[in-house]
């Protein structure tokens, strides 16, 4: 595996497909499941981390979030990748970019309500490694749902050359959906924490059953979360999966989003339901069997 730290050097390493899994870093299962799903369908592997300051905004936690280059090269590597691009601020924006990408509508609702211009960041940033990179297809993780939407709807729009494919959430053993934020949890927080998931579980075997009023799926996920004490749930929102719009009824491809906080961290989770043989059919995706990497030392 070889570190570059510019966007020539990581595209004169691409070979035949070309796969990037674009990420901020301090890698979790998550993370190593896109690359491994990357890995079996692409010849060459980029990975890139890059903590993106243009998605954080002013009181949000970009000086905190978690940073380990060693610790993830050698996650990177154990999971045979090719490249990992770790650009440097000034790679990334020699200046302060003049040319931003705004995707409309689908960021307007739940994260794009709460955090102005946070998608608008993200969009740019991946925009960056799409133009810089030119990868064949580009792997995004289903835990950030609406992300994953304005991702796809930006290709759709600006008609970059790569597919989009969204994967599964990943979840330690007792639900919680992984993320680098992880980290800051305190055990109690933890405990906390876990109704989310368990929240989302409660929905998926109310849709199993049949349920298809979002009021009525909204509100077992909600009842959950809110029955817990130190968590503070902002919102459980069925979304359309093309529009990230609210939904009042399961009629569609759609995901259950939560939000909620915990402390100061806050926590992103869904289940998406796409229709199977007539029905409706949750995704509440993987778990793991031992707590994550993310507890693991370089
Ligand atoms: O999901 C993330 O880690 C980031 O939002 C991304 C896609 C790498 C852009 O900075």
């Amino acid at each position: 595996m070889k570190i570059v730290e510019t966007f020539a050097d990581a595209r004169a390493l691409g070979r035949g497909c070309v796969g990037l899994v674009p990420t901020m870093g301090y890698l979790h299962e998550g993370h190593i499941s896109l690359i491994d799903a990357a890995r079996s369908e692409c010849d060459t592997v980029v990975v890139s981390l890059f903590v993106n300051p243009l998605q954080f905004g002013p009181n949000e936690d970009l000086a905190s979030y978690p940073r380990d280059l060693d610790r993830d090269a050698a996650l990177v590597e154990a999971a045979r990748a090719d490249v990992l691009f770790a650009p440097r601020l000034e790679v990334m924006y020699p200046d302060d970019p003049l040319t931003t990408v705004t995707v409309g509508d689908v960021t307007e609702g739940m994260e794009g309500a709460r955090r102005p211009g946070h998608f608008d960041g993200v969009a740019t940033v991946v925009a960056k490694l799409f133009a810089g990179i030119v990868p064949d297809r580009s792997y995004f993780g289903r835990k950030d749902a609406q992300q994953l939407v304005t991702v796809r709807r930006m290709v759709l729009d600006l008609s970059f050359p790569t597919i989009i494919v969204g994967a599964p959430i990943v979840r330690e053993a007792d639900g919680l959906a992984l993320s680098s934020r992880n980290i800051f949890l305190d055990p109690r927080q933890r405990d906390a924490a876990r109704s989310i998931s368990r929240g989302l579980f409660a929905a998926a075997a109310a849709v199993t059953a049949g349920e298809r009023s979002a009021r009525e799926i909204e509100g077992i996920t909600s009842a959950v979360v809110d029955g817990e004490a130190g968590i503070d749930l902002d919102y459980a929102t069925l979304a359309d999966q093309e529009t990230a719009a609210p939904v009042t009824t399961l009629d569609r491809p759609a995901f259950l989003a939560v939000a909620a906080s915990v402390g100061s961290t806050r926590l992103l989770d869904n289940i998406h339901i796409d229709p199977y043989e007539g029905g409706w059919v949750p995704d509440v995706g993987t778990r793991l069997r031992e707590p994550s990497i993310l507890y693991r030392e370089a």
